[in-house]
């Protein structure tokens, strides 16, 4: 499946690093963005940049973006594009908003996280208007960098956002203040310290 990221910055690059680990050939991922620091690490990754000119076969845009970009990404797609199926990691932005638009694109919102970097990510998929068919095969492609949770009503991905796309900070913080009362405890021993909480972690 040809894949293609409409915006390349942290999400896209989290997402497309955990594919590329899971064995997704880059020659199937494409990307649309036109932040040079972004680019360049794109460049890196050895990911191709899409030339609108390209006959290539799209088999799924995923929009991530930041909001306030969302509408006009949306419909430079529609524009340049026919039939395209849209998967849209935008937070916030309803599917009415861009069902407002085009009622016949083959739509659904994801949410992942940045740990789908290490494979380890989790994604919520709210589906509006995908076949199921095609549906299976994008559940397929996010399986690839982590967990998949099914949504059946569109408010839980904020649920969802606020609990697990900003747990990893929850969890780190609550890490930080352990480490800060047990370097007292172990005199500033972070070697010390470090194991504990391991085994903290482990023990749970
Ligand atoms: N970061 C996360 O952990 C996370 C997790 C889940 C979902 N999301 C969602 O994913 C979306 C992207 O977040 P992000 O943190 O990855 O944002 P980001 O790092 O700012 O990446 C977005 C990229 O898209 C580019 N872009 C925007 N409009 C464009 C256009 N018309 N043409 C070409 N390139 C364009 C931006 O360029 P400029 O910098 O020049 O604007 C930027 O390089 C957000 O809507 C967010 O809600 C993020």
């Amino acid at each position: 499946m040809n894949i293609v990221f409409y915006g390349g910055g942290n999400i896209a690059q989290a997402f497309i690093e955990g594919l590329i680990n899971s064995g997704y050939k880059k020659n199937n991922i494409f990307y649309i963005d036109r932040n040079l620091k972004n680019k360049n690490k794109l460049k890196k990754l050895k990911i191709k940049s899409l030339n609108n000119k390209e006959s290539l076969q799209i088999d799924l845009f995923i929009l991530a973006v930041k909001p306030k970009d969302a509408i006009h990404a949306y419909k430079d797609i529609l524009k340049n594009y026919r039939n395209p199926k849209i998967v849209s990691f935008v937070a916030g932005i309803r599917t009415n908003k861009y069902k407002h638009i085009n009622k016949k694109v083959e739509f659904l919102r994801a949410m992942p996280n940045t740990s789908s970097k290490f494979n380890l990510g989790i994604t919520a998929i709210y589906n509006s208007s995908f076949k199921k068919s095609n549906l299976l095969k994008v559940i397929n492609i996010f399986k690839k960098v982590g967990i998949v949770m099914q949504l059946e009503k569109e408010s839980k991905i904020d649920t969802f956002t606020g609990i697990i796309g900003s747990g990893p900070a929850y969890f780190f913080y609550l890490l930080k203040i352990y480490e800060k009362k047990l370097l007292t405890l172990c005199n500033g021993n972070k070697k010390e310290v470090n194991a504990i909480i391991v085994n903290l972690m482990k023990g749970v």
